[in-house]
């Protein structure tokens, strides 16, 4: 999602409560994990699994491997990959023993089973003492067959198969993943890893944002300036310039057409389609920027260094449509899959409204606004894909002015456009972004990285549910399937890209997958520790912070007491010490609110059958001076209309960590809840400042400028809801020390008395930066 776009933010709050990251944890509604009867250890679950009788079969590194047939002895050769860099045994291909083995078979002829065929994915995995078989009537199929059966001889297995049969097939044909390379820019190495964890997951659709405001990233060889001016930007803030020199330092990347042929074909070996996406009429800033002559502005621009939703639009010019033509004759060339997408989001349509050539052109076009406008233009692209064998999709918008029935929705603002559109006859793709956007973070944990905390958890994102209930059931199959989509504003890092990825891509893949009857989110919790371990054997950067435990606290400040609160987000089993040992098996079992009086400090961990969980355990320290201190993650927003919050990175050292914020960018104001207030006289607040680097379009009246009355502005203290007269000011200086940060110390007029709230805001309209509250500090 474009990061700052009020639209998704005020549908996600309208359609369902999402919790925000400084939310108390849910302490009771974390499910726990519970292993169903009969399941077995694979995500995504299988179709049908008929457990037999016997012990089943232990693959080891002198298991004999046998496939027939080029395609058989491919998919052997990834499965032998695959089990090796899962943990298991290195299998030699081909060698044949008198043990009995693992067996590849493809029978184009046969039907392996009863289950739906289009595209065929199905196969049979049959596990007996004697050895293992997978049959399948498509190499997709048994190449599927290969991902369980890896599994299912890994993640703690130690190479035991249950004598089992599984039956197996996909409820949907669309299991996708967006990953925009346009905000930041991963290298082949990084996207063929994605692509390696996407096909252990049997999610099939790769789905490549090529082109956005920020960045062009693929080459276009009749265009070159696409790529020669719009692939590089210059970073907002320190991180954009040489510390030293001043010299500007761009963000520059792109792929040319061989490295994307090498994903593609990468991608094809593992039975993922890859579609492109070149995003029309908006988000168009960078294309604009290598061609001025298609923009609806003689203003010359550059590719934006800012985050939000933007005016530029392509125009409406013969000779623009004509561009974009013959950009698609050279995405066609490349990408073999049968779907181009062609954006359509998020197009405010100002400048076209402003535009007398625009409007002319409407009148010349017959479209009686804007909305036809663009729907004339997406027509007219459809028409072209079709010429070429090749058909439309793109965001819920080009629903808006009409929509040719052939062309493909893809739902994203929620999921009202997709059950609109499959109700009016055309193909749809679920990705609403209340539960499929993997830039929101999954946890309220401080080591989340930057993205948007408005939560999108594991369990969240698991109970998705593609298929509208009030869908007519004759409309049904036009649910082609469910896509997360990784928007990069927030995502710098592959580590943080994976991260937001897994594990909630293990819940993506089972509601893709499994059949409704199957999909158990307790039952896949048990599943998931071994997956974890399989993911560590990749070397996957997964998210620690579902399996970390929540610290919450009540204190009393006077006796130096604290009642601490341990949960584990996801409701596995907590355990923890307070002297200093290491947190094993062995330590106290939580059950309930442990008291202790300060100096102490709490080690908890999450264990699954006796294994804990995360990488390290939670360490929270609690002492006099902790009880006084808030750290940003720790306080709430202020009450009053207008919330986007973000959680945000500092704009430098251009290399190297950088401190992270959670804030409000509509109001940037932090709320201490209910804080014990007696006796305070004075707060000092650690506060640095990050660009403000966003764009809003319609929605930038939302954001408030409480006006300032000295030069550089002032930070104001006031209790209760935010809004009464300030207990202090304190001017804010021109600059911050050498570390980035400036601490700021306010004295009450008389020390308060109390319970209550406690508000912190800055004062003036400080663009193109912005105040963040780092931590702050009562003291009598
Ligand atoms: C989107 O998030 N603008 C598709």
């Amino acid at each position: 999602m474009r990061l700052v776009s009020l639209a998704p933010l005020l549908l996600s709050m309208a359609f369902a409560p999402m919790a925000l990251a400084n939310d108390p944890p849910a302490i009771d509604n974390a499910p726990g994990p519970q292993l169903r009867s009969g399941s077995v250890m694979v995500i995504p679950a299988p179709a049908q699994v008929h457990r037999t009788t016997g012990e089943g079969f232990t693959i080891t590194a002198a298991t004999s491997l046998q496939a027939e047939g080029t395609a058989a002895r491919r998919v052997a050769a990834q499965f032998a990959d695959l089990l090796a860099r899962s943990g298991g045994p290195t299998l030699v291909p081909g060698k044949v023993t008198a043990q009995g083995g693992v067996r590849f078979v493809l029978d184009r002829s046969a039907p392996a089973t009863r289950l739906p065929a289009t595209p065929d994915e199905r196969y049979v995995l049959e596990s007996t003492a004697r050895g293992i078989t997978v049959r399948a009537t498509s190499e997709a199929g048994l190449f599927y067959g290969a991902t369980t059966l890896a599994q299912l001889a890994t993640g703690g297995s130690n190479g035991l198969v249950p004598a089992v049969r599984i039956e197996d097939a996909p409820r949907f044909t669309w299991r996708g993943l967006m990953l925009d390379s346009a905000r930041h820019f991963q290298s082949l190495d990084e996207i063929k890893q994605v692509l390696d964890a996407m096909a252990a997951h049997k999610l099939n659709t790769f789905h490549w944002h090529l082109t956005d405001d920020q960045g062009w990233r693929m080459e276009i060889k009749r265009y070159p300036k696409l790529t020669e001016v719009g692939s590089c930007r210059i970073p907002a803030g320190d991180g954009g310039h040489d510390a030293v020199t001043g010299a500007p330092r761009p963000y520059c990347g792109f792929y040319t057409q061989q490295q994307i042929r090498e994903v593609i074909a990468y991608a094809a070996a593992l039975h993922i389609q890859v579609i492109p996406e070149i995003d029309v009429p908006g988000h168009a800033t960078a294309a604009i920027a290598a061609y001025p002559g298609l923009g609806v502005l003689d203003t010359p621009l550059q590719p934006l260094s800012e985050w939000g939703v933007f005016p530029n639009l392509f125009n409406t010019e013969e000779s623009t449509f004509i561009f974009l033509e013959n950009v698609l004759e050279e995405v066609i060339d490349l990408f073999p899959a049968a779907y181009v997408h062609v954006g359509g989001d998020e197009a405010v349509k100002d400048q076209w409204i402003a535009s007398a050539r625009v409007q002319q052109r409407m009148k010349e076009l017959g479209a009686t606004d804007e909305m036809q406008m663009q729907s004339h233009l997406i027509k007219r692209l459809e028409t072209f894909l079709e010429q070429h064998d090749r058909r439309l999709i793109g965001w819920d918008e080009i629903l808006e002015g009409g929509l040719p029935p052939q062309a493909t929705v893809m739902s994203w603002r929620g999921t009202e456009g997709g059950l609109k559109a499959a109700s009016e006859g055309h193909d749809v793709v679920m990705s609403p972004v209340t539960d499929m956007y993997m830039d929101y973070l999954q946890t309220a944990s401080p080591n989340e990285p930057p993205g948007r905390p408005l939560l999108t958890t594991l369990a969240r994102t698991y109970a998705f549910e593609p298929v509208p209930a009030t869908l007519a059931a004759d409309k049904q199959h036009h649910i082609l399937g469910l896509q997360a989509n990784m928007f990069t504003e927030h995502t710098r890092t592959p580590a943080r890209l994976q991260h937001n990825l897994f594990p909630r891509l293990a819940a993506v893949a089972e509601t893709g997958w499994s059949p409704v009857q199957q999909r158990d989110f307790r039952d896949f919790l048990a599943r998931l520790p071994a997956q974890l371990e399989r993911y560590r054997a990749w070397g996957l950067a997964y998210a620690q912070t579902p399996f970390e435990v929540t610290v919450d606290h009540q204190d009393d400040r006077r006796s130096g007491s604290v009642q601490v609160h341990l949960a584990n987000p996801l409701g596995y089993e907590v355990r923890y010490r307070t002297d200093g040992q290491p947190v094993n098996a062995d330590a106290t079992l939580y059950t309930s609110p442990l008291q202790a009086t300060v100096p102490v400090t709490v080690q908890a961990a999450a264990f699954f059958n006796g294994q804990p969980l995360a990488a390290a355990p939670t360490q929270t320290a609690y002492t006099a001076r902790s009880l006084l201190t808030r750290r940003d993650d720790e306080l709430l927003t202020c009450p009053g209309p207008g919330q986007l919050l973000l959680r945000l990175e500092d704009d430098g050292p251009a290399d190297g960590p950088r401190a992270v914020f959670n804030v409000n960018i509509f109001t940037p104001c932090w709320r201490w809840a209910d804080a014990d207030l007696t006796g305070i006289r004075t707060l000092k607040v650690r506060a640095g400042r990050i660009p403000y680097y966003f764009q809003l379009a319609h929605d930038e009246p939302q954001r408030k400028f409480e006006a300032a009355t000295r030069p550089h502005g002032e930070m104001k203290i006031r209790r209760g809801d935010c809004s009464g007269p300030a207990l202090a000011e304190v001017p804010l200086p021109a600059s911050l020390g050498a570390d980035g940060f400036v601490t700021l110390d306010a004295t009450l007029p008389k020390r308060l008395t109390g319970k209550g709230d406690l508000c912190i805001n800055f004062t003036g309209d400080t663009r193109p930066a912005m105040w963040v509250l780092d931590e702050v500090t009562l003291a009598e």
